[in-house]
């Protein structure tokens, strides 16, 4: 991988649940491949109820169970995070039309998608399902998602990257 930082947010709704287990799926993928110093990673909500909070507890004892810490707080993803970020990716159907209603271009725009789009065993359109009213199972099922979904994410950065270092590569979208 070529030594260019790439950006990556994951957005829910609260930012107490599924995107802080993505980003706690996903730091830890990028730390074993040895990448932490080529990617930033963050997670943000499109509402503003938990700003300041910590993850669910639920959501941090599913996540504890399998080797993962969630330790970030809640907050809101404002419009300032489109450039911040390369990869805006969110869990479901709601938070995706959310983010490109307050995107502020077509550059913006082109950054959202669902997390799904790179689980390699989902339909187009799938989502990450809401835990919050359910039980701790559902938890378990946001992690087996995440970790399928952010093992392809990170599969796909790598092979844009190197696309984008060789002679005349691309970058893939
Ligand atoms: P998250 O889960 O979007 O995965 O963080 C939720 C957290 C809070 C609420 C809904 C979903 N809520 O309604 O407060």
């Amino acid at each position: 991988m070529v030594d260019v930082m790439t950006r990556v947010c994951f957005v829910c709704l609260g930012n107490i649940c599924r995107s802080p287990t993505a980003e706690g799926v996903f730091r830890r993928l990028v730390h074993d491949a040895k990448l932490d110093s080529q990617l930033e990673i963050d997670s943000a909500g499109t509402a503003a109820y938990h700003v300041g909070e910590s993850a669910d507890a639920r959501a941090r004892a599913a996540a504890h169970r399998r080797g993962y810490e969630l330790t970030g707080k809640g907050r809101q993803f404002q419009v300032r995070d489109f450039d911040a970020f390369d990869y805006v990716l969110a869990m479901d159907a709601d938070n995706l039309r959310a983010l490109k209603k307050l995107a502020p271009n077509d550059a913006a725009r082109r950054k959202v998608q669902l997390l799904r789009e790179y689980d390699p065993t989902a339909l187009a359109g799938a989502e990450v399902p809401d835990p919050y009213y359910g039980g701790s199972e559902g938890f378990d099922n946001v992690i087996d998602i995440c970790e399928r979904a952010c093992t392809g994410l990170l599969n796909h950065i790598r092979s844009a990257s190197m696309a984008a270092s060789s002679p005349g590569g691309v970058v893939p979208q």
